[in-house]
């Protein structure tokens, strides 16, 4: 059986988590392939709500094996609080499995990226402060720590040495602050490892064989396409890509055993931390957005800047991921607004872009164009099929579908697991 992969298409929390789980009764193993704690995914079943952020969201559903796959960050003692959170909570979380390649975060790690952005003032980038920066970047120089180290303690002291060199220097000279201690990292390690242990795994040999036998594999991205280190609005980004072509590195499933790509797409668009947004609401339609959404960080509890869809990002990340299938959540949020705003372009100087513009600087300077559309006042959370939609709710659907010419497949109504018109089914 081919995998398939679900990004997110803004600045994240587009409701990927939720997209995720509704289809856990028709996939085998759900793999998270970036990033780490960052990512907050709630997922509403049966009324209860469930906060996930390192494990994948296929752990809610019985028969799915969730995987940590090797391109994800690991705070080890946010995974244990979180299994220990959700076992508590009656849900099984036997069978994860850990890739032995994933790399870990220290405590260096989340000190590091707070003290960072102290330091950066108005420059900051508005991390969420879990590490996530700069344990990537030792990844690239080379300097990480992975999974598989800690199951051998010399090799942990030579690369948590080797870390702190160079870091301790940094916090004590620039950042004026206290050293930290190689026992102290190591130890705290050292204390995840037996419970550890039996959940890891070369995770690419798994998830191969799991393939050739005709089982289900989902792909499940953290963060957004606008936030990939590469492809979004850098340095306005998180560190990892969250991407369609970062599936297959942060798994290591080839590009040819993988077949859709779903990308989910809010009807408006929220941004958590700094950076350029062009259809940004601060005005009083904005703070409606915000409180018909619920649009609070799941990860930090920010308030979520809300702005009207935009086509040109949907567009590109349609051309980037490849994507053969949109989720289109929270159209319920739209309910009451009188017009509906989607925006076409980007008016930059004297020129009008339908397409992202070459530079950030072009894209700070965007202003957009838009296409007002008639909005409708009927609830719509009940709908479970487009014939139940208000005639300007479809037309609403329909009209930013003909925009990026990629169908939307499933249209999401409310938070609840149920709460969905599947027009095409995913899996
Ligand atoms: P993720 O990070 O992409 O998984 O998204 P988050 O979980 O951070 O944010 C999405 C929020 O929207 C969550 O609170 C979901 O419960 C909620 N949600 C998802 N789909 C829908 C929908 O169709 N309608 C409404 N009203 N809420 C939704
Ligand atoms: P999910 O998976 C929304 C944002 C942060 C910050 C930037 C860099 O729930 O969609 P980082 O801590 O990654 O170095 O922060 O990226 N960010 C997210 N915004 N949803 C997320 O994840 C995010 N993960 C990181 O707010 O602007
Ligand atoms: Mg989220």
């Amino acid at each position: 059986m081919p995998a398939s992969i679900v990004v997110g298409t803004q600045w994240g929390d587009e409701g990927k988590g939720k997209a995720t789980d509704a289809l856990g009764d028709r996939v085998d193993y759900v793999v998270k392939f970036n990033g780490g704690n960052n990512a907050g995914h709630t997922i509403v079943v049966g009324g209860e709500k469930y906060a996930l952020h390192l494990l994948p969201a296929g752990v809610l559903s019985p028969g799915v094996v969730p995987v940590i796959g090797n391109g994800v960050v690991v705070d080890l003692g946010v995974l244990f609080e979180e299994i220990d959170a959700i076992e508590a909570r009656g849900i099984d979380t036997s069978r994860l499995v850990v890739s032995a390649n994933a790399h870990v975060i220290t405590a260096y790690h989340t000190t590091i990226d707070k003290v960072g952005e102290r330091f950066l003032g108005n420059a900051k980038i508005g991390t969420t402060g879990r590490g996530i920066g700069p344990a990537y970047a030792d990844k690239m120089s080379r300097l990480g720590v992975r999974v598989q180290d800690l199951f051998d303690e010399k090799i942990l002291r030579q690369k948590v040495e080797g870390a702190l060199e160079l870091k301790n220097q940094l916090l004590v000279k620039a950042y004026n602050r206290k050293a930290i201690a190689v026992d102290a990292v190591i130890d705290e390690l050292l204390t995840h490892v037996d419970r550890l242990r039996p959940m890891v795994a070369d995770t690419s040999l798994l998830l191969a064989k799991a393939l050739d036998e005709g089982k289900v594999v989902l792909l499940e991205g953290g963060q957004a396409t606008m936030l990939d280190v590469d492809h979004g609005t850098y340095p306005f980004v998180t560190s990892s890509n969250p991407t369609a072509g970062g599936a297959c590195i942060g798994s290591g499933i080839p590009p040819n055993r993988m077949d859709r790509v779903v990308a989910v797409v809010k009807a408006y668009t929220t941004r958590v931390g700094e950076g350029p947004f062009p259809t940004e609401l601060l005005d009083a339609d904005g703070q409606r957005l915000r409180d018909n959404g619920g649009e609070y960080g799941t990860t930090t509890g920010r308030p979520r800047r809300c702005g009207w869809y935009d086509a040109v990002i949907a567009r590109y990340t349609a051309r980037i991921n490849g994507v053969t299938d949109f989720v289109m959540t929270k159209l319920d949020v739209l309910t009451g607004f009188e017009k509906l705003p989607v925006c076409v372009g980007y008016r930059i100087g004297d020129t009008v872009h339908t397409e992202m513009p070459m530079t950030q600087t072009e894209f700070h300077h965007a202003t957009p164009v838009y296409e007002e559309l008639p909005g409708w006042d009927d609830d719509i959370s009940k709908a479970r099929s487009l014939s139940d939609l208000p005639d300007n709710a479809r037309r609403y659907v329909e009209t930013v579908e003909a925009m990026t010419s990629v169908p939307i497949s499933v249209i999401g109504v409310g938070p609840g697991r149920e709460e969905s018109i599947v027009v095409r089914s995913l899996v």
